[in-house]
């Protein structure tokens, strides 16, 4: 069904207002009637579709009140004509520069009437038209991009859920492997921790310090296959012994092999590497200088310097002063030069880990690469 349109007529003169309503509504449409400007501003929010006003009125005249009208945003497109005994040129521009749309000469031509307000109603109903679909397709795609916005923010959040629960995992079965071996949760926590540090120290890019922060803690993982009898005995190992205790290099490795994961290969890497010697004298494939894996080769330093200051039951805690010094004069013979001279560099790095990470404090927990800031 066709909306019934609805004039607004702005008029002081009664007369002059009746003649043109009864006009307009012998043409079909509704009116409705201001005697004044101040009416006018207050009708025309009554969804008006077209005004027509005199000019020449007390108070305020037609140019100011289409002026007034024409400032708020919702009438911007509102047709609007205005009426006037004043024919002149000057007139008729000042009425197009207050922002009217046509104009109509006193008396007013019924014929003329009908024609001008039919064609700017029409526009109106057009531009109405083209309105409307601009806010569907608007709302449509606000729509659309909230809807894509909640699903990428409940994948990215899965995403983070899966990525904490492998990080949990591969952890807990690193910390598993260490437990065996009177070994302690903080143990590995400060070992990736120093490693990672190193890792910066040298360069590395932020991702590659993730992934050795999270692979290097797997570096043990291989004691898990090595024999109770062998792993917790007491005194010294024979050689034999010795050869088995060495394979939890190769057995860790062979656990970690063969996974896509960024995390693991590393992982596997620095368990294969994490006891080979600068000088070429480590295990298990005796490699030398730069053949040896970067992480293992950062791995060692970190691994070892922990080892000597940590408490075990069959040993006491050495002072970082010693370690140091061990640290130091295994420089070019167990130690890559460069990896000893970058521990030593970011030493406040260092001890701020140890006092971090200390014994008994340290839950299972996901690493944390920010905490520290490297
Ligand atoms: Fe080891
Ligand atoms: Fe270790």
């Amino acid at each position: 069904m066709q909306n019934v349109k609805r004039i607004l007529i702005v008029d002081d003169d009664d007369e002059i207002r009746e003649i043109i309503g009864e006009m307009l509504q012998s043409f079909g449409y509704e009116c409705e009637m201001a005697c004044d400007g101040i009416e006018a501003l207050a009708k025309v929010k009554l969804d008006v579709d077209l005004v027509l006003t005199d000019i020449v009125m007390s108070k305020m005249d037609g140019f100011e009140v289409v002026r007034r009208i024409r400032k708020q945003s919702e009438f911007r497109d509102l047709p609007i004509i205005v009426v006037t005994s004043l024919a002149s040129k000057d007139d008729r521009l000042r009425a197009v520069e207050s922002g009217a749309n046509d104009f109509i000469v006193k008396p007013i031509d019924p014929a003329e009437l009908k024609v001008r307000t039919d064609s700017l109603l029409r526009m109106k109903e057009i531009q109405d038209t083209i309105k409307r679909h601009e806010e569907e397709l608007e709302q449509k795609v606000q729509k659309r991009t909230e809807s894509l916005r909640n699903t990428l923010d409940e994948m990215v959040d899965a995403q983070r859920k899966t990525y904490e629960a492998y990080m949990d995992t591969i952890r807990r079965l690193a910390i598993a492997a260490e437990y065996r071996d009177e070994g302690t949760a903080a143990h590995i926590m400060r070992m990736s921790h120093y490693s990672a540090v190193i890792a910066k120290g040298l360069k590395f890019s932020p991702g590659e310090v993730e992934i050795i922060l999270q692979a290097s803690p797997m570096h043990d993982v291989g004691k898990i296959g090595i024999p109770d009898g062998i792993l917790l005995k007491k005194g010294k190992l024979n050689e034999e012994e010795w050869d088995v205790m060495k394979d939890h290099t190769n057995i860790g490795s062979r656990i970690l092999s063969g996974s896509s994961s960024e995390f693991l290969k590393a992982g596997e890497v620095i368990a294969m590497s994490h006891h080979e010697k600068w000088d070429g004298s480590g295990y298990p494939n005796g490699l030398a200088g730069e053949d040896i894996p970067l992480f293992g080769r950062i791995c060692a330093v970190a691994d070892v310097f922990d080892a000597l200051t940590t408490k075990r039951p069959y040993k006491e805690a050495m002072g970082n002063e010693e370690a140091f010094e061990i640290i130091r004069k295994g420089r070019d013979s167990h130690f890559d030069p460069k990896i000893v001279e970058t521990f030593f560099d970011r030493l406040d790095k260092i001890l701020e880990i140890q006092k971090e990470y200390q014994e008994g404090k340290v839950k299972t927990k996901i690493l944390d690469i920010d905490r520290l800031r490297y």
